[in-house]
């Protein structure tokens, strides 16, 4: 076991939670959560996303959104960009970090971004190398990492080739997201083994969906391996829209409980994360899909 004795949180609700909602979540509410996070503790919040309104209308008005946050020192509000279009409107908005999307499924990857994977890392290679001159961080995301909606299995060696080619246009981090929420631990364990061949361990972020219920198994066995950097979306929101069938990330609740349990530090606090997870979930009208949140509720 090579476990880490602290993990950085990526909080992704604002962006990978919202753009799937059904109804729109305004602006306003928007802003207050990602307060709400900062203020939790979470040093990374993805707050927004660049992309087309047409095929993604949940994010329409994230430079507005990047403008009003209260931005806090020490805090990083990286933004999805799938393209030079959407690196300029996040640069007017004045983003400091994007984050890149790849997928390691052919067919996912043209249903998302109306590309195949080598063309989106051509146009990847443009936008980091845009973004990077501008003196922006860039995250990469591969997507499909342990099924796709569409081809079934995808193989660890798919996802290592599109995760090294993300490192080597200058991404710091690659988060290897399992959009469908279908894998289980040992295939997790095997593919982020197989992706540490080519990208070093603590480059690799883990971004797990709850859909089977194997989120948090699935991330106790990359700890092991000594992954240190985990993605989650307060109350469980989210799943992605051209990925039918995937519910929420693994909530950020849940995730803190065990992380706390296991005397691993994120410097987050449950009790701030808990009200801005019960912020959300009044603001939608729904409870959190958190087990912890659901178990603490009312308790205090
Ligand atoms: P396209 O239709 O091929 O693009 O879409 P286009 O260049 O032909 O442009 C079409 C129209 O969109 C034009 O407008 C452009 O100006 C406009 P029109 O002239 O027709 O009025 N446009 C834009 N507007 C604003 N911002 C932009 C932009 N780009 C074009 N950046 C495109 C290609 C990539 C734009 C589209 O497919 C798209 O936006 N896709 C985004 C899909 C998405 O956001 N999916 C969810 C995120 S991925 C995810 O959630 C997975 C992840 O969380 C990891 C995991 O869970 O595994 C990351
Ligand atoms: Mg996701």
């Amino acid at each position: 076991m090579n476990l880490p004795t602290r993990v950085k949180l990526v909080e992704v609700g604002p962006r990978d939670g919202l753009q799937n909602e059904p109804g729109e979540v305004p602006l306003e509410v928007r802003v207050e959560l990602i307060d709400r996070l900062g203020a939790a503790g979470l040093t990374v919040i993805e707050a927004g996303s660049f992309t087309s309104p047409r095929w993604v209308p949940q994010m329409a008005g994230s430079g507005e959104v990047l403008q009003r946050i209260r931005r806090r020192p020490g805090v990083d509000y990286p933004v999805l960009v799938p393209n030079a279009r959407g690196l300029e409107l996040a640069i007017a908005a004045g983003a400091k970090e994007i984050a890149v999307f790849a997928a390691a499924s052919e067919t996912f990857s043209r249903r998302n971004i109306n590309c195949g994977i080598d063309e989106s890392l051509e146009r990847y290679a443009a936008v980091t190398e845009g973004a990077l001159a501008a003196g922006l961080r860039v995250r990469g995301y591969v997507s499909c990492v342990l099924g796709c909606p569409y081809e079934g299995a995808v193989g660890p060696a798919a996802v290592a080739r599109v995760a090294e080619r993300l490192y080597a246009l200058g991404c710091h981090e690659v988060s290897l997201g399992d959009t469908i929420g279908t894998g289980t631990p040992l295939a997790a364990r095997r593919m982020v083994e197989v992706v540490a061949e080519r990208v070093p361990l603590e480059r690799l972020a883990a971004h797990f969906h709850d859909t089977y219920g194997q989120a948090l198994a699935n991330l106790l066995a990359v700890l092991q391996l000594g992954v240190a950097v985990i993605d989650s979306s307060v109350a469980g929101l989210g799943g992605c829209p051209y990925a039918a069938g995937a519910s929420g990330n693994v909530a950020t609740e849940d995730v803190l409980y065990m992380l706390d349990g296991m005397g691993i530090e994120t410097g987050v606090d449950l009790a701030g994360l808990l009200e801005a997870s019960a912020f959300i979930s009044d603001a939608l009208g729904r409870p959190p899909a958190s087990r912890v949140a659901l178990a603490l509720a009312g308790r205090g």
